[in-house]
């Protein structure tokens, strides 16, 4: 593991699709929530972890606009999973100086679970140190289409130019409009798909795949990876910087 005690803060995005919870309570006789519980442990320590590592900004793949094909069980286990996981670390967070936000179409959700989303972004408003962004019904298509009918929707009421629409103005209709571009994207698990995570803010990031499935990957992991990232050299298009 990387001495991470003297990094500066760098206001690095690291974003992660957190793969492989099924397979790891499958292995091992389990009913597949049970590796979900072990993931959120993980999600846990890792927030924890970042600051440290030079993460400004983490940004998490938990449940996809695909995801709702699962069975109800599972399903119903995510949200309250995530439930449960606001409520717990809500003073953590607060502690910490992490600023928890969601991204991802919620009308879908749960109202009490939108209630929750909603109470835990304005209690950690304040907060600067990490901001946690966590996917829920995302899928990066479904973004930029709701991001289309925005910008369409300004442009029908003579708001704006349909001529002159900027990458600005797409980047301020999605989501993700008060995060930076992630840096690096992980996926766990030995999967090498995007799987429709970020699409339109991936234009310039790099990937880290890695075959560990998410419930057992730790700090020292990404630590890992984070020591390879950073002796990439990013070009941007361009010539190195
Ligand atoms: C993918 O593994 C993982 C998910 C769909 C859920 C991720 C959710 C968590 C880690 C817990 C809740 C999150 C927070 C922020 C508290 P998979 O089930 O697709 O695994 P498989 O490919 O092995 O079946």
């Amino acid at each position: 593991m990387a001495d991470m005690s003297l990094w500066p803060d760098t206001g690095l995005h690291v974003a992660v699709i957190m793969d492989g919870n099924g397979r790891w309570a499958t292995q091992r006789g389990w009913p597949r929530l049970v590796g979900h519980r072990k993931g959120a442990e993980r999600v846990r320590e890792l927030v924890a972890a970042s600051p440290k590592l030079g993460i400004r900004y983490l940004t998490l793949y938990a449940f996809s606009t695909e995801n709702w094909k699962r069975s109800t069980e599972e399903v119903l286990g995510l949200m309250s999973l995530m439930g449960r996981y606001i409520r717990r670390e809500a003073s953590r967070m607060s502690d910490e100086g992490v600023r928890m936000r969601f991204i991802g179409d919620r009308s879908r959700l749960d109202p009490k679970l939108q209630r929750l989303f909603r109470w835990i972004e304005a209690q950690t408003a304040g907060n600067d140190r990490l901001h946690l962004t966590v996917a829920v019904n995302y899928g990066g298509r479904d973004e930029i289409m709701r991001a289309t009918r925005t910008l369409a929707a300004q442009a029908a009421a003579g708001e704006i130019d349909p001529e002159a629409i900027t990458a600005a103005q797409i980047d301020a209709a999605l989501d993700t409009a008060p995060l930076p571009d992630p840096d690096l994207i992980v996926r766990t698990s030995g999967e090498t798909r995007v799987s429709n995570f970020l699409l339109w803010q991936a234009a310039y990031a790099e990937y880290e795949f890695t075959p560990t499935l998410w419930p057992d990957f730790t700090p020292a992991h990404l630590a890992q990876i984070l020591d390879r990232f950073d002796l990439r050299e990013r070009r941007y298009g361009g010539v190195a910087l």
